[in-house]
Formats: structure tokens, sequence, C-alpha cells
């Protein structure tokens, strides 16, 4: 899909038809997740990528409020890496450090939730969890922070799009300024 397009067409999608994800199709969303800008090129994600029905109908009220579970066939628990997010704590401070590795994870849900709409299918960005619980229900490594779960699969009708506050409201230009419309 034309990247303008596919901009223009993502939204987050509560709801399945019933139809798998594929192999290549797993593939190629993670592979979009690993290109995301990262902080010092540390990498600081690892991904789960969970394809066990049972695991993800259970993960509802067990982990995440996901009462759309049931027809999910890919879920992916996007995690930070505990001795990289050290690593980043010690170059820029604990604060900035962690918050690195978080917006790491947070370019790489970007890419795979719109390699996943390039590919005809639909995510949605489930960020409240019981880190404790989720770690636990999935076997996530020691060392290994959950710090998001997507919902992957086919939108059960087109996803309709959320409105925006206009961009005007959500810029200041310093010097010139450009009409927003
Ligand atoms: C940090 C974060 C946490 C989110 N958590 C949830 C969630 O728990 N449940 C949910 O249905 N959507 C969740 N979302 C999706 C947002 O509700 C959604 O992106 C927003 O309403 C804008 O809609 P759109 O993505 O369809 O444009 C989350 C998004 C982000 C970035």
């Amino acid at each position: 899909m034309e990247f303008t397009d596919l901009l223009a067409h993502r939204a987050c999608v509560r709801s399945y038809k019933e139809a798998p994800v594929t192999p290549e199709q797993i593939k190629a969303i993670l592979a979009a997740g690993i290109r995301a800008p990262n902080a010092c090129n540390y990498q600081s994600w690892h991904f789960y990528a969970v394809t066990d029905r049972e695991k993800i109908r259970s993960a509802h009220r067990n982990v995440a409020y996901i009462p759309w579970a049931n027809e999910v066939p890919l879920i992916i628990v996007v995690c930070v890496r505990e001795e990289i997010v050290a690593r980043l704590c010690e170059r820029f401070g604990a604060e900035r450090g962690r918050a690195f590795a978080e917006h790491d994870a947070a370019g790489a849900i970007n890419h795979m939730l719109l390699r996943a709409a390039d590919l005809g299918l639909g995510g949605c960005w489930i960020g409240p969890m019981d880190i404790e619980k989720c770690k636990k229900h999935f076997d996530i490594a020691d060392g290994h922070t959950p710090t998001a779960i997507l919902t992957i699969g086919t939108p059960a009708s087109e996803p309709s799009l959320r409105d925006r506050r206009p961009l005007s409201e959500a810029v200041t230009f310093v010097g010139e300024s450009v009409d927003l419309g």
C-alpha cells in the first residue's frame, strides 16, 4: 500500500475474522519491528510472538483487558531487555535510560502495526496489564519486562478512523509558520 494511504487507513482493530496470520506475515511484521529507530542501536526490545490460541484466549482478564481475545490469531508481547535498560541508564541516567527503552518499544510497535495494516491485517496496542501475570502467562524470560501487547489478525470489517484534534493544536512553530489549514 502507498505510504500516505497506509497512514490514512491504519486504525486500532478490536474485532477480527476467523483467519490465520501466515508464517510469512508474522515474519514480515516482526522484521518491520526491528527496523525502527532505537537508542544507540542497542535494540532494547524483545518480542514474544504468541500463536497458541488457548494462551491468547485466556490472557483476557488474567493478563490484560482484551475482550476480543477469542478472535485473535496472533499476539505479540513487546518487552524491554533489562540488561540493555541498564546500559542506557548508565549512559543517560536512570530516568532517560528507561524512557529510551520505552521509546524503542513504541517505535517498534508502530512499525509492526503499520506493516500489519500494509498486509491487509489489523492490530491493537494494549498498554495496561498486570506485568507479573503477563510474564508468567507467556513464559517471559527473566530480564525481559513486558511493556505492551499487540493483538493482530484480519479485521472483521473496515476499521473506522478515530478523529484527531486539529493539527494546529498539536504544533507550535518556532520561526516562520506554515498554514496548517
Ligand atoms: C500506550 C497505549 C496504550 C493503549 N492501550 C489500549 C488498551 O488497553 N485497549 C485498547 O482497546 N486500546 C488501547 N490503545 C489504543 C488506543 O486506544 C488508540 O490508539 C487510540 O484510541 C487512537 O485510535 P487509533 O489507533 O484507532 O487511531 C492504546 C494505545 C497506546 C499508544
